[in-house]
C-alpha cells in the first residue's frame, strides 16, 4: 500500500473515527494510532489491523502492555518515524503537551477543537480556508461548533459579502460514551458572555462578524445552533434562495421537520443511523429548511451539529492541505466523502 502515511496519536472518540476516515482515502494510510495502556479500545485497532503504540515513550508505559492482549509496536516516537503526519486526538489541552515532540520530530501536524488556535497561529476548515493551509507545518482543525458555522455561514458570506451573526449555542452536556460530564437534570448557561464559541469562526472566516451565547442541556446526541444573521442592504436573496446555497454546499443537508419528519434530533440521529455509517454518525451538518426565515437583512435559522463527527472528514482534508497534494477543497472534500460512502457502505 502506498500513500500518505498518518498517525493518529489518541484513538477515543475522534481518533478512532478519523482513523477509519482516513484508512477509507485512496491516498492515505493509518501508520499507526497510540493507546495510554492497554484497554478495551485497543481492540478496535486490532479489528481495523491498524499497528497500536504506546502514545508516549517511557518504557515503564510501554511496559504495562506486556502481558494483556494488545501488544504495542513501541512509543510515541517509533509511530512518528515511520509517518508524515501526525493527527493529534488526545483529550482537549493535552495535545499542546505533544506540540515539543511533533516539532522535535520534524513532523507535520493536525491538532483539534479542544487546543487554542495560538498553538498552531493557524486553523482549518475545508470550505474556508483550505488554501491558507498548502504546505504548513501545523494547523488546528476547529472545533464541532466552529466547523458547524463555517458549513452554513461561508458560503453565505461568499455570495452577500460581510455580515454581522449571533448565535445562541445549545449544546449537548456529554459524548454518548462520556459519564463524567453533566448537567443531569438543568440547564447550564456559560456564564463567560459572549462565550469563546463564536468567535473562533472568525480564526478561519474573515468578515464574519460573530459573537455567541452558550447553554449546556442534558442531551448526548446533538448541539443545535440558533442563529441571527444581519446580511448586508441589497443582498437580493429570498429565504429559497438561502436555502439553496445551502444545497449547492458539500457537507450540509436541509431537510423539513414537518413534510420529512424530523421535527428534532432525535428524529436526525435516527436517519443517521439509516444512512448506516459507523457509531451512526452524521458528518453533514442539519438545517431545518422549515425554520429557516428571511426576513428583510434579517436571517434567523436553526441547524444541528454532530458533535463526534463533523469534524472527521475535516481531519482528512487538513491532511491534503498540509502535504500539499490537492489545491482545490471542493475535490479533496469530493475524494473524502465519496471514499467514506463507498468504503462504509
Ligand atoms: N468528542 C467530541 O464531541 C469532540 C468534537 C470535536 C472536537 N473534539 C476535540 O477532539 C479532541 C479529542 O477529544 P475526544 O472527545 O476524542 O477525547 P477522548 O474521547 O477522551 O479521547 C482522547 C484519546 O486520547 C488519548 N490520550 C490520553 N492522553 C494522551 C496523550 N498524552 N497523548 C495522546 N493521546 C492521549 C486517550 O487514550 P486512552 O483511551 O488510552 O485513555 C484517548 O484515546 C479534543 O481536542 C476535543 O476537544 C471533540
Amino acid at each position: 500500500m502506498t500513500g500518505v502515511r498518518v498517525a493518529i496519536n489518541g484513538f477515543g472518540t475522534i481518533g478512532k473515527r478519523v482513523a477509519k476516515a482516513v484508512q477509507a482515502q485512496p491516498d492515505m494510510i493509518v501508520s499507526g494510532v497510540t493507546k495510554t495502556g492497554p484497554s478495551h479500545g485497543c481492540a478496535l485497532a486490532n479489528r481495523y489491523g491498524i499497528p497500536l503504540y504506546c502514545t508516549d515513550d517511557s518504557p515503564d508505559r510501554i511496559r504495562s502492555f506486556d502481558g494483556s492482549e494488545y501488544s504495542v509496536s513501541g512509543g510515541l516516537s517509533d509511530l512518528l518515524s515511520v509517518s508524515d503526519v501526525v493527527i493529534d486526538c488526545a483529550p482537549g489541552k493535552v495535545g499542546q503537551k505533544n506540540h515539543h515532540t511533533y516539532l522535535e520530530a520534524g513532523i507535520k501536524h493536525i491538532f483539534q477543537g479542544g487546543e487554542k488556535h495560538e498553538l498552531t497561529g493557524i486553523s482549518y476548515t475545508s470550505c474556508s480556508n483550505h488554501s491558507q493551509n498548502l504546505g504548513v507545518m501545523g494547523t488546528r482543525v476547529v472545533s464541532c461548533n466552529t466547523t458547524g458555522l463555517a458549513r452554513t455561514l461561508v458560503p453565505l458570506r461568499e455570495v452577500v459579502g460581510e455580515m454581522r451573526v449571533e448565535c445562541t449555542m445549545i449544546r449537548r452536556a456529554a459524548d454518548p460514551g462520556d459519564s463524567n460530564k453533566g448537567p443531569v437534570n438543568a440547564i447550564k448557561p456559560v456564564l463567560k458572555v459572549p462565550s469563546h464559541h463564536g468567535p473562533d469562526l472568525m480564526t478561519v472566516a474573515e468578515k464574519i462578524d460573530i459573537t455567541s451565547l452558550a447553554v449546556a442541556v442534558p442531551t448526548t446526541i446533538m448541539h443545535v445552533h440558533a442563529i441571527v444573521a444581519y446580511l448586508p442592504s441589497g443582498h437580493g436573496l429570498t429565504t429559497a434562495d438561502v436555502l439553496s446555497i445551502w444545497e449547492n454546499t458539500p457537507r450540509v443537508i436541509s431537510m423539513s421537520g414537518s413534510s420529512d419528519g424530523i421535527p428534532s434530533t432525535a428524529e436526525v440521529m435516527e436517519m443517521a443511523r439509516d444512512i448506516g455509517r459507523p457509531w451512526g454518525d452524521l458528518h453533514e451538518i442539519f438545517v431545518w429548511s422549515d425554520g429557516v426565515s428571511l426576513d428583510g437583512n434579517v436571517l434567523r435559522y436553526f441547524q444541528a451539529i454532530h458533535q463526534e463527527s463533523d469534524v472527521v472528514p475535516e481531519n482528512v482534508d487538513a491532511v491534503r492541505a498540509l502535504m500539499d497534494i490537492e489545491q482545490d477543497w471542493r475535490v479533496s472534500v469530493d475524494i473524502t466523502d465519496r471514499s467514506i460512502k463507498e468504503s462504509f457502505s
